[in-house]
């Protein structure tokens, strides 16, 4: 039976570029919808831009044009990024649509008709020089907790704790600068409270398909991720939910409350319908049948972790009081790691997927290692770049494409691109067999496990192969039909795993269909055999291998591309350390201290060996700073500045250093000492 299939991936805020995080999601994503696409399935992949927001309205003001104007060009540069890595939507809207602000307007209304609104006045700070409220990342200072400089409104980024932006010491608008106030003003709250009777039911819920599956609603993890939100029975902890902002704001006017917009997060799931209507008005499909309380549509939403809250709980609400269907399933995916490590601008591991399609790399790489990591689950997942190179060189060029390389110059060149017919072969049915089991893995989005099943039938066809030798049996006229044999087994073979692999790589797969003459593969073809006599055409090499020299320049060109080194010369600078708290920067004592004598160290080029005193007391400490000081005797007299609180070190044969003398690194490679002004004594303490 055929299957309705509606599936979205997560709108991408409109004033940021697309990196190789938003692709681990929209590429999980896209891989589904292919494998429904190829089992036949009516299925509709939807997005958008999500285009509201202060954010976006600032960052279209920063670059001095409309945020209409903004939007449309980051949307087409969204959407020229998704398609050079093959994602295959159906439809790739924005927010700021009509349909958006219609289907807005609407479940706020039924929300409304249906007592789950409420209007409150409340209290939040309001930036005086600007004339605009401001949300909670738009306000800084101090830490209440810690005292860290320049924390967020919301937390300390430094010792990680949570408070409301009046809690803020010395706070200031991260806008204007200016001293924030607090003001009041009346908002409207989505009553979630009320909603957590059903929400309980729902999370933990599931729905029975058509085809008689019985699909959970959320993912093991998430679910007890809702149960501590929610409380397990009764114990309701959820808050109402403020869905309004004061103007100026970039969104859409709430009905009949002029100067009040819809919070961005109100509107942004609303557009995976005003994508779907779009749609839908496009192709000649009803809408109705896919979002009425009663559809027996199925609709999945991919996400990441951060913005589970949004989906498992607002979503379905709002859905559901507006009398609309709930999601079939909500599908978490966890974060993209590179190199064990979070993404990082400085070190060039924020990988846009602009540089990543300008440098010249396959985006069925990225496709497949990313499939090749990705499960059911919500962990996250680690780009290892020497990984990717190994993975992808030695699975899909070392194993699957070189089964067809290796068949098809005899296939032509002795039998007229003629192949025979290879039904009954024993390698063709253990290719057949897997075709169910491979199928259910990319259902349950198990698609490391497929890729490890399929990778296993093409180390058992490239065993046969070598097993077989065809080359040898070239040179044995009486073996011509065996040839022929073993050749269309291995043609056979390549189409088959081509089928397997055709969601993750749907280019390649075009380009086997068209070599081995056929129409577009379905699932289907994963468990037939060409006919005899079917003529197969000419091979064109269908991917290379990835060299090293590609992956460094991708992470060199990230480099350059972090903002912090976007001025002409500054590529010179080294990149700033991660922060750290003025308690970790506390934990280290330095002290002024005049140089007694300093002189070179037998037997090292590095070392000189400095004679200090600390007022306190006299210290030596040797400093790896000889080739920056030919003179050393210069330094003699100098009042400089050294970490006194380092545990003694012992310098190879040289003796014990007691502390560190701090010297800038310039990007000439030479040190130079930091000297403290005239009158600081020996002893006094630096910070
Ligand atoms: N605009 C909201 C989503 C609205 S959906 C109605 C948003 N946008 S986002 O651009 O910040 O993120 C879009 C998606 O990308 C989210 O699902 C988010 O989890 C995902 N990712 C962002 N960074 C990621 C990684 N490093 N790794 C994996 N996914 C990541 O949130
Ligand atoms: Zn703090």
């Amino acid at each position: 039976m055929t299957r309705k299939i509606l599936v979205t991936s997560a709108l991408p805020y409109a004033n940021g570029s697309i990196h190789l995080g938003h692709m681990v999601e929209h590429i999980q994503t896209d891989i589904w919808v292919r494998f429904q696409k190829l089992r036949g399935h009516t299925c509709h992949y939807c997005c958008a831009d999500d285009a509201h927001g202060t954010p976006v309205m600032l960052a279209a003001e920063k670059q001095g044009i409309a945020p209409e104007d903004m939007i449309a060009r980051v949307r087409e540069e969204h959407l020229a990024d998704f398609t050079g890595f093959h994602i295959g939507y159906d439809n790739y809207y924005s927010t700021h649509s009509p349909e958006n602000k219609q289907f807005s307007e609407q479940i706020y209304r039924a929300l409304k008709a249906n007592g789950k609104i409420e209007s409150r006045v409340i209290e939040q700070l309001f930036d005086p020089e600007k004339q605009m409220f401001l949300p909670d990342r738009f306000v800084k200072g101090e830490c209440p907790k810690c005292r860290a400089q320049d924390q967020y409104g919301d937390n300390c980024e430094a010792c990680g704790a949570t408070y409301t932006p009046a809690e803020l010491i010395n706070p200031y608008s991260a806008v204007s600068g200016a001293k924030p106030e607090l003001r009041e003003s009346e908002h409207f709250f989505f009553k979630l409270g009320e909603c957590a009777d059903y929400l309980r039911e729902w999370t933990a819920g599931s729905s029975t398909l058509a085809n008689g599956r019985v699909q959970a609603h959320l993912q093991p993890e998430a679910l007890n991720k809702m149960k501590e939100w929610l409380g397990e029975n009764g114990d309701n902890t959820l808050s109402d939910w403020d869905i309004s902002r004061d103007a100026p704001y970039f969104g859409f006017e709430i009905p009949d409350a002029p100067g009040k917009y819809f919070y961005v997060w109100l509107d942004a799931p609303v557009g995976y319908m005003a994508s779907f209507q779009n749609l839908c008005e496009r192709i000649g499909l009803n809408f109705d049948d896919y979002f009425r309380a009663d559809s027996d549509a199925e609709m999945y939403h991919f996400i990441g972790k951060d913005i589970l809250y949004f989906h498992a709980l607002f979503w379905p609400a709002m859905l559901k009081f507006s009398g609309h269907r709930a999601p079939t399933a909500v599908f978490a995916h966890g974060f993209l790691t590179v190199d064990g490590a979070k993404m990082s601008k400085s070190r060039g591991t924020f990988i846009t997927a602009k540089s990543y399609l300008e440098q010249g790399l396959n985006p069925e790489w990225m496709r497949y290692y990313i499939a090749a990591k990705l499960n059911s689950k919500i962990e996250d997942i680690d780009l290892n770049l020497n990984d990717f190179i190994g993975r992808v060189n030695s699975d899909l060029v070392g194993k699957y494409v070189n089964i067809a390389a290796r068949a098809a110059g005899f296939v032509a060149k002795r039998f007229d691109g003629r192949l025979r017919d290879v039904s009954d072969s024993p390698l063709i049915k253990q290719l057949f067999e897997q075709s169910e089991q491979i199928a259910a893995d990319y259902e349950n989005r198990e698609y490391a496990k497929a890729m490890r099943d399929i990778m296993t039938l093409a180390d058992a066809v490239n065993e046969y192969t070598d097993a077989n030798k065809p080359w040898e049996l070239a040179k044995q006229p009486e073996q011509a039909a065996r040839l022929h044999e073993v050749c269309s087994e291995l043609i056979n073979a390549f189409k088959i795993l081509s089928v397997y692999l055709s969601p993750v790589l749907p280019k390649v797969a075009q380009q086997a269909a068209a070599f081995l003459n056929v129409d577009a593969l379905t699932w289907q073809d994963s468990t037939r055999t060409l006919p005899e006599n079917h003529i197969i055409n000419p091979y064109k090499h269908l991917m290379h291998r990835i060299e090293e020299k590609q992956v460094n320049g991708l992470i060199e060109a990230n480099k350059a591309a972090a903002p912090e080194q976007n001025e002409a010369q500054s590529s010179a600078y080294e990149p700033v350390a991660a922060q750290c708290s003025f308690d970790d920067f506390l934990k280290v004592d330095m002290r002024v201290a005049k140089v007694l004598n300093c002189e070179a160290v037998e037997g090292s080029s590095k070392l000189l060996k400095f004679s200090l005193d600390f007022g306190f007391e006299q210290r030596t400490i040797f400093s790896g700073i000889a080739a920056s000081y030919p003179n050393p005797a210069e330094l003699n007299g100098k009042t400089v500045i050294a970490v006194a609180n380092f545990a003694p070190r012992k310098m190879a044969k040289f003796g014990v250093s007691e502390g560190m003398i701090l010297s800038a690194a310039g990007a000439d490679g030479k040190l130079r000492l930091l000297e403290a002004q005239a009158g600081a004594q020996a002893g006094d303490k630096v910070g």
